[in-house]
């Protein structure tokens, strides 16, 4: 995308990155892409807010040619130093030689980690503002969202935050870079909240730090480092505090169904399970863990309230790739879910589910209902699955 000029002398220079398969090595983005968004400032002063990852160095610098020389820029800000936004910070140097890299100090220590820049950094506190002309820009610091380096940079006279990961999701621009560009924001708040689980949830508590101390700020334009530019900050303020309020208030009232099949014996028992689910009335997602990454599964476990559990004993542990979500489950922060498990045997029952209550031990998850059943389900124990469903369904929906 060229530059898009969001103030008098503030343009949006971000890039969309389509290449990249995994965001962080581990969350699919092949086909949703995710933009790294920076922001630059033309004044008496020159800079540029975020970067973008190294492959994109040579982009960015073909967006900041459009407007500026990169030899005129005075400032680099880093808001947050993972390499997603810092990584293309070499390349751009070779360019920007007068450039004042400014970071927080816990910023100013990564960037020495990462690339060996600590010296070129001037270390910003909370609070501070730098002139750059008829811009002022505020510094703020949040750490944890993302990273212990976190802050946001505010422009006083616009009411532009810069917020960087806080309030971003994956999936590319779509060729326009505002909310109200859209018609239909399903697909990025969709992503919004799949990037929020899989890279955020973990520090919710920061987050709702970070709002809270923002609170007294008057901001007429949320602008991340990743996803849409938000004309109306309102709505995605209140959905990261709905969704980071679910790490300690209870979910909504439905049920994550996740499922793994060897054979299709327990995909036949997790019919009748849902079908019992179902007849309650209760909200059911359901999940082939073998078929589905667990980045997509996750925002479903953060939002809803119970958890079922079907897969098979394998080699007397739990089905692997169940095995795999569960600890995924774990190390996102995703606990204190009711849960009910179910599953096949072949010839020995009870290391399945020795093996799930040790997964979900860190997970303080309430085992409510499990049993296992020899082979293919008989009828018997097709009208023992609808039951068992519809029994924790009642107990989601009365909890
Ligand atoms: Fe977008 Fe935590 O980096």
């Amino acid at each position: 995308m060229l530059p898009i000029k969001i103030r008098e002398n503030i343009y949006w220079i971000g890039v969309n990155d389509y290449k990249t398969d995994l965001f962080e090595g581990l969350w699919p983005i092949s086909q949703e892409g995710v933009s790294y968004n920076s922001y630059l400032i033309d004044d008496q002063k020159k800079a540029i807010i975020d970067l973008a990852n190294e492959s994109s160095a040579n982009t960015i610098l073909d967006q900041i040619s459009q407007i500026i020389e990169p030899s005129e820029l005075d400032y680099i800000i880093l808001n947050h130093i993972e390499p997603d936004h810092s990584g293309a910070l070499r390349t751009l140097l070779l360019y920007a030689q007068k450039a004042e890299i400014l970071a927080t100090q816990r910023g100013q220590q990564m960037l020495e980690a990462f690339y060996g820049l600590g010296s070129r950094v001037r270390v910003v506190q909370d609070g501070e503002i730098l002139s750059l002309g008829k811009t002022n820009l505020q510094f703020v610091s949040t750490p944890n969202v993302h990273w212990p380096e976190t802050m946001m940079t505010y422009a006083l006279e616009e009411k532009i935050l810069f917020s960087c990961d806080a309030f971003g999701g994956y999936g590319a621009l779509h060729g326009a870079i505002y909310d109200d560009d859209y018609e239909d924001l399903s697909f990025y708040k969709r992503e919004a909240l799949r990037y929020y689980v899989n890279i955020v949830a973990t520090f919710s508590r920061p987050v709702l730090r970070a709002i809270e101390k923002l609170a007294g700020i008057p901001v007429e334009l949320i602008a991340p480092s990743h996803g849409l530019v938000w004309k109306h900050p309102e709505e995605i303020i209140s959905l990261y505090s709905q969704w980071a309020r679910l790490a300690f208030e209870p979910a909504e009232k439905g049920i994550t169904l996740l499922y793994g099949s060897m054979y299709g014996n327990t995909v036949r028992m997790m019919n009748a399970v849902a079908q019992g689910i179902s007849r309650e009335g209760v909200p059911l997602n359901l999940f082939n863990v073998t078929e589905t990454h667990v980045s997509y599964i996750l925002p479903s476990l953060w939002t809803q309230r119970g958890v079922v559990i079907g897969a098979p004993t394998y080699e007397g542990a739990l089905f692997p790739p169940m095995a795999y979500t569960l600890e995924m489950a774990a190390v996102k922060h995703i606990t204190g879910k009711p849960v009910a498990r179910f599953g096949s045997y072949g010839w020995k029952s009870g290391g399945a589910e020795k093996h799930f209550e040790e997964l979900i031990a860190p997970l303080n998850w309430e085992l409510v209902d499990s049993f296992d059943f020899n082979g293919g389900p008989n009828h018997d124990d097709l009208l023992r699955g609808v039951e068992f469903g519809a029994s924790f369904a009642r107990r989601i929906k009365n909890r």
